[in-house]
C-alpha cells in the first residue's frame, strides 16, 4: 500500500486538516503540562534541507524527539544526492531505513518524484510552489488567539509565491475568503487562483484590500532562490509594506501573521511585530505543536516491543 504524503494541503480532506488543529492544540497542552506523549517511540525521520532554516528544521527535530522518536539532519552536500544520485534510488534506499522524511526543496518535482518511489510518508517542508506545514501552523494559531476561520477574510500582501499558493489551498480547505493583494508581475499561480474559484481574488490596491481583513499575512519579497532579485524586488513592492496604520483599516480584530523570517523596514515596519495584533511568536512556536500533530498523523503508530 502507498504511504500517506503531504506535499500539499489538498493532500489532507478539510476533516483530517480540523483534526490536525485540535490535535496540535492538545500536545500544546501536554508539554505546557509537562507531561510526555511518545507515540513515535523507535520512529525516525530523516530531513533533507537544499535551503536553509531555522524553524523547520528545529520544529522538526524536537518535535520527534518529543514524540519518542529521533531526526535525522540530511544535507545534499553530504549525501550522494549532491553527487547526483537519482531522486528515485534515493527515495526507495532512505525510506526502507526511515518512517517519514520531510524534505526542503527547490522544484516542486523533486518533492513529487520523490514521493513516486518512497515507500514511507514524505513531507513538504517547504519548495519554490508551496509551504504546508506553514499554513498548519497558522490555521491553529487562528483559532487559538481568534477561533473559527470559517467564512472569515484573509489578506495576503506582497509576493505570490509558495506561501500564497498554500494559502490560496488553505481558503478552499479552510473555507476562508482570500485577497490577494500583489504588484503586477507578482500575481499568485493561475491555475490555483482559478481552481479556488470564488474563495480567492487579487485586489492591488492594499487600502481597499484591507477592509474588513480578520487576518493580515505577508512574506519577505525575496524568497529563497532569490537573493539576486532582491534589491529590484525592494523597488517593485514599494506601497506592499504593512503597517500598523494598515491594521487600523481592517477589522478590530484583525491577527497579522507573517512565516517568518522578516526583513523589517521592508515587508513589514519596524514597530509592527511588536504591535499587540502581531500573532508571529505564536505563529512560530506552534510549527512544532502542529508539525507534531502531523508525524503522529502520518507515522504508524509504535512497533510491538519483542525485548
Ligand atoms: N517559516 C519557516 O519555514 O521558517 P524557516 O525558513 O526558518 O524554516
Ligand atoms: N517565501 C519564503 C518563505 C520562507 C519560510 C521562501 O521561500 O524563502
Amino acid at each position: 500500500m502507498s504511504p500517506r504524503h503531504f506535499l500539499t494541503l489538498q493532500d489532507c480532506t478539510p476533516a483530517e486538516l480540523e483534526h490536525l488543529i485540535q490535535r496540535g492544540m492538545q500536545l500544546k497542552k501536554l508539554r505546557q503540562q509537562g507531561i510526555a506523549c511518545e507515540p513515535l517511540k523507535g520512529r525516525v525521520l530523516g530531513m533533507i534541507f537544499e535551503k536553509s532554516s531555522t524553524r523547520t528544521r528545529v520544529s522538526f527535530e524536537a518535535g520527534m524527539f518529543q514524540l519518542g522518536g529521533s531526526a535525522l539532519f540530511l544535507s545534499p552536500r553530504d549525501t550522494q544526492l549532491g553527487r547526483g544520485e537519482p531522486l528515485a534510488d534515493s527515495a526507495i534506499v532512505m525510506s526502507s531505513m526511515l518512517d517519514a522524511i520531510m524534505i526542503r526543496t527547490f522544484a516542486h518535482s523533486t518533492l513529487t518524484e520523490f514521493a513516486a518511489h518512497s515507500s514511507a510518508p514524505i513531507i513538504n517542508g517547504l519548495s519554490d510552489d508551496h509551504h504546508p506545514c506553514q499554513l498548519l501552523a497558522d490555521m491553529q494559531t487562528y483559532r487559538e488567539l481568534r477561533g473559527c476561520i470559517k467564512d472569515k477574510t484573509v489578506v495576503w500582501f506582497g509576493d505570490g509565491n509558495n506561501m500564497c499558493s498554500s494559502y490560496i489551498e488553505a481558503a478552499v480547505q479552510y473555507g476562508f475568503n482570500l485577497v490577494v493583494s500583489c504588484p503586477e508581475g507578482f500575481d499568485p499561480d493561475a491555475e490555483l487562483m482559478r481552481w479556488a474559484g470564488s474563495r480567492a481574488q487579487i485586489i492591488r490596491d492594499p487600502k481597499q484590500a484591507v477592509q474588513g481583513a480578520h487576518v493580515i499575512s505577508t512574506d519577505v519579497w525575496a524568497s529563497m532562490g532569490q537573493e539576486a532579485e532582491a534589491q529590484a524586488r525592494i523597488k517593485q513592492f514599494a506601497g506592499y509594506q504593512v503597517t500598523r496604520e494598515l491594521l487600523d483599516l481592517a477589522d478590530p480584530q484583525v491577527l497579522f501573521l507573517h512565516c517568518l523570517p522578516a526583513h523589517r523596514g521592508e515587508e513589514i515596519s519596524h514597530d509592527l511585530l511588536e504591535d499587540p495584533r502581531s500573532g508571529v511568536w505564536t505563529q512560530a512556536e506552534n510549527r512544532l505543536h502542529a508539525q507534531k500533530a502531523l508525524l503522529e498523523f502520518l507515522i504508524k503508530p509504535s512497533l510491538v516491543s519483542n525485548d
